[in-house]
C-alpha cells in the first residue's frame, strides 16, 4: 500500500507539473483529490489493514494530500499568471496608433453667416421669417410697386414657371407677405434669410444665391434708423472699423433708395485689388418703404413709415471668409467646407 501511495504521488506530481491550462489542472484535482479520486480510494482500503499500520498509512496519505494541495495551488497561480500575460499580450492596445476618428460634418459658410445675422437681429427684437421660393408675380413684383410691364422688371432676369409663377428673384417678396399677413396692421420688425434665383452664372454670380431682407415698419421710422441699423449689422459682421457710404439709387419699392457700400475691410479704405482701388465695396440695397407699397399692403402711409434693406449672403460670406469664387459655395467639396471649422477654432 505504501508503494501504491508513493506511486500515486510520483505520477500525480508529474502530471500536475505538466498541466497546460487551468482546465487540465482542475481535471487532475478531481482525478487525485476528488471524492472518487485515487488518494480517496486508497483511504477506503484502510479497513483491510492491520490496526497498527493504519495510523502510518493515514499519516502518509495526509502528507501526500497536503503536498499535492500545495502543488495544485502554486501551479494554479502560475497558470493564472501565464493566462493573464497571454491575454495582455494578445489584447494590448497601442495608444500611438492613429485612431478611427468619426468624421464630423462642418457648418457651411453660408449657414455660419446666416446664424450670425439671425443672432444679431433677434437680439434687437426682430423676428426671423420665411416665404416661398416659388413665388407669384403678384408678391415678387406687383405688390412691390412693380406692375406688369414696368421697365424696372428688367433689372432682374427671372425664371418663370407659368405666366403667374416664378422662382423668386428677391426676398423682398416676403415684405409684402409679412405686411399682408399682419391683420392688425401693427408694427413690423423682421429679417428674411432665404434662397433667390436669377438667370446668371459667373465667378461672382450664381443662378441660385441667398439674400437676407430686413423690414421695419412703425410710427416715426426715419432714414436715421436705417443707417444706424445697417451700421450695427455691418460692423458686427465685418469688423468694428467698417464705415458705411449711402449712394442714391433706385428701387421701385423704396423711396428714397440707396446702394450702401462698406469700407473695404481688406485695405481699410486705401484701395486694393478687392475693392478695385476704390476703397469701397457695394453690399446692400436699401431705402424707405415706398408709400405705394405700404398702401397696397394695407398700411396707412400717413401713419406709418418704414425702412427695408436687402443684401446678398453669398457675397457677404465671400468677403468674410476671403472666398474667391461664389460657385465654391455650391460644390460640396469637403476640402473647401472643412476649412471654416479650422478658422473658427483659430478664432477668425
Ligand atoms: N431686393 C433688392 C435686390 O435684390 C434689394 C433691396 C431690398 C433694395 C430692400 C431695397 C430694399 O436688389
Amino acid at each position: 500500500m505504501k508503494e501504491q501511495i508513493e506511486q500515486i504521488k510520483v505520477t500525480s506530481i508529474e502530471e500536475v507539473k505538466n498541466a497546460k491550462d487551468l482546465r487540465e489542472l482542475s481535471d487532475l484535482k478531481v482525478k487525485y483529490l476528488g471524492k472518487k479520486g485515487e488518494l480517496t480510494s486508497v483511504l477506503r482500503g484502510m479497513k483491510d489493514l492491520r490496526p497498527e499500520e493504519r495510523p502510518v498509512i493515514g499519516e502518509l496519505v495526509n502528507k501526500v494530500r497536503d503536498e499535492l494541495n500545495e502543488l495544485f495551488e502554486s501551479i494554479e497561480k502560475e497558470l493564472q499568471e501565464a493566462e493573464l500575460a497571454r491575454k495582455l499580450e494578445e489584447e494590448k492596445i497601442d495608444v500611438t496608433l492613429p485612431s478611427n476618428k468619426a468624421k464630423r460634418g462642418s457648418k457651411h459658410p453660408l449657414n455660419r453667416v446666416i446664424e450670425e445675422i439671425e443672432d444679431l437681429f433677434v437680439s434687437m427684437g426682430y423676428d426671423v421669417v420665411d416665404g416661398p421660393e416659388l413665388e407669384t408675380d403678384e408678391y415678387c413684383f406687383e405688390r412691390l410697386n412693380l406692375p406688369k410691364g414696368h421697365p424696372a422688371r428688367d433689372m432682374q432676369d427671372s425664371f418663370y414657371i407659368t405666366p403667374e409663377h416664378l422662382l423668386r428673384t428677391q426676398t423682398s417678396a416676403v415684405q409684402a407677405r409679412v405686411m399682408m399677413a399682419n391683420e392688425e396692421k401693427s408694427p413690423i420688425r423682421v429679417i428674411v434669410p432665404g434662397k433667390t434665383y436669377r438667370r446668371e452664372d459667373d465667378a461672382t454670380h450664381s443662378h441660385q444665391f441667398n439674400q437676407v431682407e430686413g423690414l421695419v415698419i412703425d410710427k416715426g421710422i426715419t432714414l436715421a434708423h436705417l443707417k444706424g441699423t445697417l451700421e450695427v449689422f455691418m460692423r458686427k459682421l465685418l469688423g468694428d472699423n467698417t464705415q458705411l457710404r449711402f449712394r442714391p439709387s433706385y428701387f421701385p419699392f423704396t423711396e428714397p433708395s440707396y446702394e450702401v457700400d462698406v469700407s473695404c475691410f481688406k485695405c481699410g479704405g486705401k484701395g486694393c485689388n478687392l475693392c478695385k482701388q476704390t476703397g469701397w465695396i457695394e453690399l446692400l440695397g436699401a431705402g424707405m418703404v415706398h408709400p405705394n407699397v405700404l398702401k397696397m399692403n394695407g398700411y396707412d402711409p400717413e401713419k406709418y413709415s418704414g425702412f427695408a434693406f436687402g443684401t446678398g449672403l453669398d457675397r457677404l460670406a465671400m468677403f468674410k471668409y476671403g472666398i474667391t469664387d461664389m460657385r465654391y459655395l455650391y460644390r460640396n467639396d469637403v476640402r473647401f467646407l472643412t476649412q471654416f471649422d479650422q478658422m473658427d477654432r483659430e478664432g477668425k
